[in-house]
């Protein structure tokens, strides 16, 4: 059975989401936040063993979080929660449906292609520590165009850049640019779900452009007090101290009807 999540499912689903990736996992951090936001679903046989999460956004659905208790893998219960999700989605009059999986996660691509879902684009991750350098003048600015873009990068959702969306950033002034031709562009956001956390998205054009502002974001980072700046971009980015590759992710897009 498939349903919305309740409080008390939290202890269950946490018994098998401690250890999902080497590096732990994170849906202890989000729970209370994806319950109180709606459309978390669960896969209940006798207790909770699946989860999904999913927000309606204007031009697609955004589906995060599947996790499946390692005991009961491989008999289509992941598949059932997406598939569930895309149904209310459809209902909801969204026809496109978007998922981030880590290049190197065989199990959650194989089943989302299964699903029709196709490799859309992929993404960088890199941590970037923040550190006093001697970084160029960069001013915040309020140019970003209507689709300059297709998307930025929110508490690591992506988001079409429309028109609300560009106006908004644009009226918070979070906007970087570094260069005058082959201009590089960063979007900086906070982490709605980690302290002191910065997220970047980063539209990579010329090296040295890139590399200066890499440099001003370090200096931003430390001024501002940040433990950590994380960098999501397209283009594989210049080496410069520390500044460290993480993983790279596939956006993965179904069409919806
Ligand atoms: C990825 C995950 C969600 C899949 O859940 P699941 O319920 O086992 O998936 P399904 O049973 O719906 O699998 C559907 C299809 O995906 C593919 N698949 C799933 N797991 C696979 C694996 N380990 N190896 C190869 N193919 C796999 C198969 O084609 C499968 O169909 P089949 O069993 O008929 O061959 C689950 O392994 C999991 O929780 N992993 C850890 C968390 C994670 O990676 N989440 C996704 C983050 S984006």
């Amino acid at each position: 059975m498939i349903r919305e999540a309740i409080s008390s499912d939290k202890r269950h689903i946490l018994e098998f989401c401690q250890n999902t990736f080497s590096w732990g996992d994170y849906i202890e951090d989000v729970w209370d936040y994806w319950i109180s936001e709606g459309i978390l679903l669960v896969y209940v046989k006798n207790n909770p063993i699946g989860i999904s999460h999913a927000v309606f956004l204007k031009d697609h659905v955004w589906i995060e979080g599947i996790r499946i208790d390692p005991d009961f893998r491989r008999q289509g219960i992941a598949s059932k929660l997406v598939q569930q999700i895309e149904t209310m989605a459809l209902k909801n009059e969204i026809h496109a449906s978007l998922m981030l999986i880590d290049s190197q996660n065989t199990p959650s691509l194989r089943m989302s292609e299964n699903l029709g879902y196709k490799k859309y684009q992929t993404w960088n991750f890199y941590f970037l520590l923040p550190q006093k350098t001697n970084s160029p003048e960069l001013s915040f600015g309020s140019d970003l165009k209507e689709n300059e873009f297709p998307h930025y990068v929110k508490s690591w959702r992506w988001i079409s850049l429309d028109k609300e969306i560009t106006s908004h950033l644009n009226a918070k002034k979070c906007v970087i640019r570094s260069g005058t031709v082959n201009k590089s562009t960063a979007i900086l956001e906070d982490s709605e779900h980690f302290k002191k956390t910065l997220i970047v998205t980063l539209f990579a054009e010329s090296e040295s452009n890139t590399t200066n502002l890499l440099s001003f974001l370090q200096n931003y980072g430390c001024e501002k007090n940040y433990h950590r700046i994380q960098i999501l971009t397209k283009k594989r980015l210049p080496k410069i101290q520390n500044l460290d590759f993480k993983l790279s992710f596939h956006l993965m897009q179904k069409l919806l009807s």
